[in-house]
């Protein structure tokens, strides 16, 4: 399975199949994971998971931006969803990559793009998450939500489960809306856990802390086995059902995640949408190579 998974995690980093997959369209089974191609369809899928009592959080996906005119595009798209979110009423807050709106070009430059995006989002009191990406990247987001903190009030970042100094982050920032996840890039044995118990560990202590000592907690994960342990925690703790969500992301478990908002559990979806979909399927495949099923589906029933 490791194998896979590295195999799956360089796909997603293949710049020539990137640009290659988004002249087709959505293909190869993406369609089940990605709400689809433009803001309308995105739209119609959200409005869809609100009237099953599900919120959610919006990915304008966009990867390999290495040009300010590319970053200026995807920051326009983003400051055009918020807008589109709000004249539908629809329930849902905002994902963003600072590698996407210029972190990879210039670190000022991404700060006034974020900056824009926050502001438009703040005055629709909406909540904008600052998603992590791999390590080298880590800190500048970590910095950069700080910076913008100092004006608005509406954003809050992940913690990746995997990282040796994930403890150290989320006590630095535990009074920010966190979101926690075991973590989906592939991170070397110097600054993260290789095997997966000991990332699933270290998730199961973050979580408990964040929902001990946090502001807001999002769970953002499929594994059942930790889904269980937060319900039986929260009700050990008395922790009540406004202070902590589920997250899990469109077209996954969705029986559970219907089952989990009828429970009463606040629930989100994360909502990936645009013609960029390539690594964020390939990341999808190296996490569950079980996933291929959807590929194979795909390719055999047409
Ligand atoms: P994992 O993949 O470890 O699965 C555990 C077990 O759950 C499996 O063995 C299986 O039994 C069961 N299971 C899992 N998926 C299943 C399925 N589809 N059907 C049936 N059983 C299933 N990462 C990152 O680095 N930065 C980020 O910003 C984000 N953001 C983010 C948002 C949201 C909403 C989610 C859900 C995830 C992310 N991630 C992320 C990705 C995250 O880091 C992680 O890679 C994936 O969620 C996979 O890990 P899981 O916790 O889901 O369980």
């Amino acid at each position: 399975m490791p194998l896979l998974r590295d195999f799956f995690i360089q796909l997603s980093e293949n710049q020539l199949l990137n640009n290659a997959a988004q002249k087709y369209g959505l293909k190869l089974g993406a369609q089940s994971v990605v709400a689809g191609t433009n803001i309308e369809e995105a739209i119609e899928s959200m409005k869809e998971l609100n009237r099953l009592g599900i919120s959610c959080t919006v990915d304008n996906l966009g990867e390999f931006v290495y040009e300010k005119s590319e970053a200026i595009k995807a920051k326009d798209e983003i400051l055009a969803v918020i807008e589109a979110i709000h004249e539908n009423g629809i329930d849902s807050h905002i994902s963003v990559k600072p590698s996407q709106v210029g972190l990879d070009i210039d670190y000022d430059f991404c700060y006034d793009n974020l900056m824009e995006i926050v502001g438009k989002a703040h005055q629709y009191n909406m909540h904008v998450n600052f998603d992590q990406e791999t390590y080298d990247r880590l800190q500048p987001t970590f910095e950069l939500m700080e910076k913008i903190s100092e004006t608005y009030d509406n954003i809050g970042t992940v913690i990746q489960a995997y990282f040796f100094n994930a403890k150290e982050n989320i006590e630095k920032y535990k009074d920010y809306r966190l979101r926690l996840v075991k973590g989906a890039y592939k991170e070397s044995a110097e600054v993260a856990y290789q095997d997966k118990l000991d990332i699933d560990l270290n998730f199961i202590e973050l979580i408990e802390y964040h929902l001990l000592h946090g502001k807001f907690t999002s769970i953002a994960t499929h594994d059942h086995n930790v889904i269980n342990h937060v319900k039986q925690f929260v009700k050990d703790h008395n922790i009540s059902k406004d202070k902590f969500e589920f997250q899990m992301l469109y077209g996954f478990r969705k029986e559970m995640q219907l089952e989990l908002a009828k429970e009463g559990y606040n629930f989100c979806t994360y909502v990936p949408f645009g013609s960029d979909w390539y690594g964020y399927f390939m990341r999808r495949l190296a996490e569950r190579p079980q996933n291929i099923n959807l590929v194979t589906k795909q390719v055999f029933n047409k």
